[in-house]
């Protein structure tokens, strides 16, 4: 008994990882700084100093790591490829042992039946492009499409799916807005000139996935189900600001051909648009064979008080919004709260306010627990077990309603890096022990393969 939800027969299931979270071996193989090396290593950025040196060391543990995923018996895997594994520099010719890492990775999938769904970009820029500029700059758009290139030349003949950037939201405005993320700085036009230039990677580097023929190609976005706390037109417009932040200023121009109607309500000044050129958005919304939605949790926001009462002197984070919690919702070690029903509505809405939207995938989905390694060894992690299931009975609801959700990764295989937070925030369906990397599949990863066995008896029963 599975319990899971009923799926389409060719639903797609897997999970996902990232490169910086838990690949490790940072100074092997040729690999250049990133700028999470560089925030991770300056002091109180991380919680405890914490950074991504040995994370997982997938980089040398790979074929076990495969061999779990075999187990577990997932279709699929994303993760994702490191830019300054490929060019230490961000910028001319391959480094051979960078990509020879990934062919082999590849490799090893494809001979366990797990088809690879490769990520270019979650989150780990060189530090070398980072220094002239980084995302602020337009080059380095152009320099992501070389990379693109680079990777799809040498395997794009094995990998059916492609995803270009991850949660450009979080790249943009954590990273150069909020700040809590590399490369940590708290900036207003330069952030939304960071938004601007994810856009046009994306849309460039697609560009050369289909010269080069890639499979499907696609980008995942982390769209947040936003409510407002009340009618009130006050109520109302914060909302509005935090969706133009959080969700439009991507889904608009890449879904919609359109730059988001409120982004001067939000930023005012700031939004100046003297990072945009004519052309770019016709660029930005090549069409798509699918998009990937990330989702964990919902938000309800309020009006808060700008922080910086000169307009001109404002981050792009400081729109006058602020999360005002889910009365009455469990919430997990994230502190996120959990309401699966917003995940429906969340994929409902996407394909009313966009049509001919491509189709969907669930490219991350998952929650921290308080996992224990028990005196037997095994790890009972009921709450991310109903987690998942709750979650995988939304897709399946927004199904039933006529979205078109092709397939789900579960976040995360293993326990790994989770950025400003370190290792404490554990993730994944096995749990990793850092000081042995013993490796224990939780009751999690138990569920998830009965539920994928599951699945496919009755998918072939008919
Ligand atoms: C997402 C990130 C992923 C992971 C989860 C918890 O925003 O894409 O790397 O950290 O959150």
């Amino acid at each position: 008994m599975s319990d899971l939800p009923v799926l389409p027969p060719d639903f797609v299931f897997g999970v996902a990882t990232a490169s910086y979270q838990i690949e490790g071996a940072v100074r092997e193989g040729g690999r250049g700084p990133s700028i999470w090396d560089t925030f991770s290593h300056t002091p109180g950025r991380v919680a405890r100093g914490e950074t991504g040196d040995v994370a997982c060391d997938h980089y040398h543990r790979y074929r076990e790591d495969v061999a779990l995923l075999r187990d577990l018996g997932v279709d699929s895997y994303r993760f994702s490829t490191a830019w300054p594994r490929v060019q230490p520099e961000g910028r001319g010719p391959a480094n051979a042992a960078g990509l020879d890492f990934y062919d082999r990775l590849v490799d090893e999938l494809l001979a366990a039946g797990v088809a690879p769904a490769l990520t270019l970009y979650h989150w780990d820029l060189p530090q070398a492009l980072e220094d002239a500029g980084g995302w602020r700059a337009r080059d380095t758009a152009h320099r992501f499409a070389d990379y693109a290139s680079l990777v799809v030349g040498r395997l794009g003949d094995r990998v059916a799916r492609w995803i270009t950037l991850n949660e450009p939201f979080c790249s943009a405005f954590i990273g150069h807005a909020e700040g809590r993320h590399a490369p940590g700085a708290r900036e207003g036009t330069p952030a939304l000139a960071a938004a601007h230039h994810l856009l046009l990677a994306h849309g460039l580097a697609v560009s050369c996935l289909r010269d080069a023929g890639a499979g499907e190609v696609g980008i995942t976005l982390n769209p947040e189900r936003i409510t407002a706390v009340g009618g009130g037109e006050e109520e109302i417009a914060a909302a509005r600001r935090a969706e133009t932040l959080r969700n439009l200023a991507f889904t608009d121009p890449i879904l919609g051909a359109r730059y988001p109607e409120w982004e001067r309500e939000t930023w005012g000044p700031l939004a100046d648009g003297s990072y945009r050129r004519d052309g770019d958005l016709a660029v930005i919304a090549a069409p798509l064979d699918f998009l990937g939605v990330n989702y964990y949790a919902p938000s309800r926001v309020a009006p808060a008080p700008r922080v910086e009462a000169d307009p001109a002197r404002r981050t792009a984070w400081d729109v006058g919004a602020v999360a005002a919690g889910w009365p009455g919702a469990r919430t997990t070690e994230m502190g996120w709260p959990v309401v699966p029903s917003t995940l429906t509505d969340l994929l409902t809405g996407l394909v009313e306010r966009y049509p001919g939207l491509p189709p969907l995938y669930i490219t991350e989905n998952g929650s921290a627990e308080a996992d224990q390694v028990g005196p037997d060894g095994v790890v009972h992690d009921e709450g991310r077990v109903d987690y998942l299931r709750e979650h995988l009975g939304a897709v399946a609801r927004a199904v039933d309603l006529g979205v078109d959700v092709r397939g789900y990764y579960a976040w995360s295989l293993l326990d790994n890096f989770e950025w400003a937070y370190g290792y404490d925030r554990r993730f994944g369906l096995v749990h990793v022990d850092y000081d042995t990397q013993t490796r224990t599949p939780k009751d999690s990863y138990h569920w998830y393969r009965r539920a994928i066995a599951g699945h496919r008896e009755r998918s072939a029963r008919g």
